[in-house]
Parts: C-alpha cells; sequence; structure tokens
C-alpha cells in the first residue's frame, strides 16, 4: 500500500495557491485506498502570535476536512500534539549539513525578508528543512502531494533518508514528491512574477483565499495584472499573469492551458471565465467549513484521534532510527 503524507503551516489564511498546488489532491488518495496523514507544520520560524496561530491552526484542520479528508480513513493531526517529529527531527539534524541547510531557497527569501525588516533569524528557519524530513520519514511516506515550491525541501528529504539509511543500515523509505500537472505553482493576481503566498504583510489584493466571500474572488480575478496585448496566447516567460489565469482555470475546469487560451478574444472574457471557474470550485468547501466551524468539539475530537493513531504509526520507526545510530531508545 502507497503511504501519502502531507502538510500546511498555519502561518495565514489558506490559499488558492495551497489548494490547487497540494491539498485538493489528498482526498484522491484516500479513495483508492491508501493511507494519509495530514499534519500542519509549526510555524514558529518567524516571529508569530500565538492567539492567531491558535485560530488558523483549528481553521485549517476544519479546512482539511471540510475539503473531504475522511478521518475514519486518514489521519488528520496537529504535529505539535505529536512528539515523534520533534524526535526524528533531532536525526535529522545530526545527519544534514550547515551547508546543505543554507542552499535552501526559502530559507535564504525567509531570511532575506526577516532581515529587511530589522528581525533576527530564528535558527529554527535554517533546520525547518530537518523537521520537514521528520514529518515524511517518520511515517515511511511513498508519497508527497505538493506544490512546486516544496521540490528542494523534498529533495533534501530524499538525501537524508538515503545517507542515513547507507550509514546506520536500512531505516527510512526514500520518499517522492507529486505535483499537479498544472498549477503546481500559482503566481500572485497582482505580482504574477512572485508566487502567490499566504502572507498577509502588504496587499492581499493579488491572493485568493480558500475561504474568500465569492463577490471577493470575482473581483481579485477580474483585477489580476496581466499586460498590454490583447489577444489570448499561453506564454509563461513572457505573459506570466495570463498564463497563470489560465492555469489556474486549467486547474478549475480540466483542459490544458495552451488550448483553452485558443478559445478566448479578449482578456475580460477570460477573466470573468476564471473567476466564475474558482468560485464554484471553492464553492462546496466553503459551504462544508461552515457547517465544521459551528462545531468546534467534533474537530478537536478529530485531531486528538488523529494524534494518538499517528502517534502509533510514528513510533516504531523513530525508535528503530534511535537504535541505528546507538542511542537507547525508549522502546
Ligand atoms: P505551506 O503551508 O507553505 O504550503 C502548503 C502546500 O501548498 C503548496 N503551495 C502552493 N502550490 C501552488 N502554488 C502556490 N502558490 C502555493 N503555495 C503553497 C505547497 O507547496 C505545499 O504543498 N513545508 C510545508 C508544510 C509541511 C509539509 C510537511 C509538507 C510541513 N511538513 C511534510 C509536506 C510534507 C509548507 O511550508 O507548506
Amino acid at each position: 500500500m502507497t503511504r501519502v503524507f502531507s502538510g500546511v503551516k498555519p502561518t495565514g489564511h489558506l490559499t488558492l495557491g495551497n489548494y490547487l498546488g497540494a491539498m485538493r489532491r489528498w482526498p484522491r488518495w484516500i479513495s483508492t485506498g491508501r493511507t494519509h496523514c495530514s499534519v500542519w507544520s509549526t510555524c514558529m520560524t518567524v516571529e508569530h502570535d500565538p492567539a492567531r496561530v491558535r485560530r488558523l491552526s483549528r481553521q485549517a484542520a476544519t479546512l482539511l476536512l471540510a475539503m473531504g479528508l475522511d478521518p475514519e480513513r486518514c489521519t488528520v493531526f496537529v504535529q505539535s500534539q505529536v512528539d515523534e517529529h520533534a524526535r526524528l527531527a533531532y536525526l535529522m539534524e545530526c545527519t544534514a549539513s550547515d551547508g546543505e541547510m543554507r542552499r535552501m531557497i526559502q530559507y535564504k527569501e525567509k531570511a532575506a525578508s526577516e532581515a529587511a525588516r530589522g528581525r533576527g533569524v530564528r535558527l529554527s528557519l535554517l533546520t525547518y528543512p530537518a523537521l520537514m524530513a521528520a514529518d515524511i520519514l517518520a511515517y515511511g511516506t511513498h508519497e508527497v502531494p505538493v506544490g512546486e515550491d516544496q521540490a528542494q525541501h523534498l529533495e533534501l528529504t530524499r538525501d537524508l533518508a538515503v545517507r542515513f539509511n547507507q550509514r546506520y543500515g536500512p531505516t527510512f523509505v526514500v520518499p517522492k514528491a507529486t505535483h499537479p500537472e498544472v498549477a503546481a505553482r500559482v503566481m500572485d493576481l497582482q505580482r504574477p512574477t512572485s508566487k502567490m503566498g499566504k502572507s498577509e504583510r502588504g496587499s492581499t489584493a493579488g491572493i485568493v483565499y480558500v475561504l474568500d466571500e465569492p463577490e471577493v474572488v470575482r473581483r481579485k480575478v477580474m483585477r489580476a495584472v496581466t499586460d498590454t496585448h490583447s489577444d489570448v496566447v499561453y506564454d509563461r516567460e513572457a505573459r506570466p499573469g495570463v498564463a497563470n489565469l489560465l492555469d489556474v482555470l486549467a486547474a478549475c475546469v480540466g483542459g490544458e492551458p495552451e488550448r483553452l487560451a485558443v478559445e478566448y478574444g479578449s482578456y475580460g472574457a477570460l477573466k470573468r471565465d476564471v473567476g466564475e471557474a474558482v468560485v464554484e470550485l471553492l464553492r462546496p468547501v466553503r459551504g462544508r467549513h461552515a457547517e465544521l466551524a459551528a462545531d468546534p468539539a467534533y474537530v478537536d475530537g478529530v485531531l486528538v484521534a488523529g494524534a494518538e493513531r499517528a502517534r502509533v504509526m510514528a513510533r516504531g520507526r523513530v525508535d528503530a532510527a534511535y537504535r541505528a545510530v546507538g542511542l537507547m531508545s525508549r522502546g
């Protein structure tokens, strides 16, 4: 059985990028009988507000269930409730090198952004990929459905698994990343050469949030930055704004962005259809989220049971890794 694992961070409200790039694919594995764990990583690598993290963690959990993750058939839990992640992260830090961590693009970008705001860079920002590797390796994961921005972290995870196995004997499955065919990197609607991130710093006009009202979604899409051409052509390099809209449309309605382009004679018509397609795609998720949000005790119960199951699933492998490196383990 293929084991699938993925996660999100509660650093902001979840976006259309999170949904199309990764989360939307998660429920699919359940119907094929494969196990699926889902976690959201603690998000303290940059300055954070505890109350906000608490709120966003619950909202992310509720959204995962609203998207169709069935807690009877997969494990939905919060990373901070399962100690095995932190235990294994330490072994991953002892397997990785400082140079490897410093080469991570996300580290470089986030460290630069913290420095630009006059803030110190937390050590956990540098070691974050070791924690992410631990998340994945603890469960004997085969496949990790993520967006393109996580490809480098996944390569590092593979390297660490191989290195650990070579040094200490076969312990970990070497996982692989899977990306969607389209919309593996959804771009900001106002800055189409930058990834659509969760960040609520500055303007959010280019970010579609999964829980945005339909009117807000339509308005953001209608105001998306394009270019001065008038014909609709798919060209990621030369015309990133239009290409992004076509990618989103293809992800929502199916088909290839290049082919969809020929159906449009103007940007206005394209934007209208993209707006409607996104609203329709997100409608059931918003509806189900509203129902679940009214029953926080149910969501909490799912998380308690999920953490219990996750602990049982991870513990044997993490204990084995401790024994393999020569440390006395609990088991
Ligand atoms: P996070 O919360 O930044 O993103 C969650 C998922 O959404 C994808 N994604 C995107 N896909 C397409 N276009 C975008 N604009 C876009 N923005 C985000 C991300 O690739 C990701 O799949 N490190 C992870 C969380 C994590 C994790 C894990 C993932 C922690 N442990 C173990 C997989 C396995 C992260 O920062 O997610």
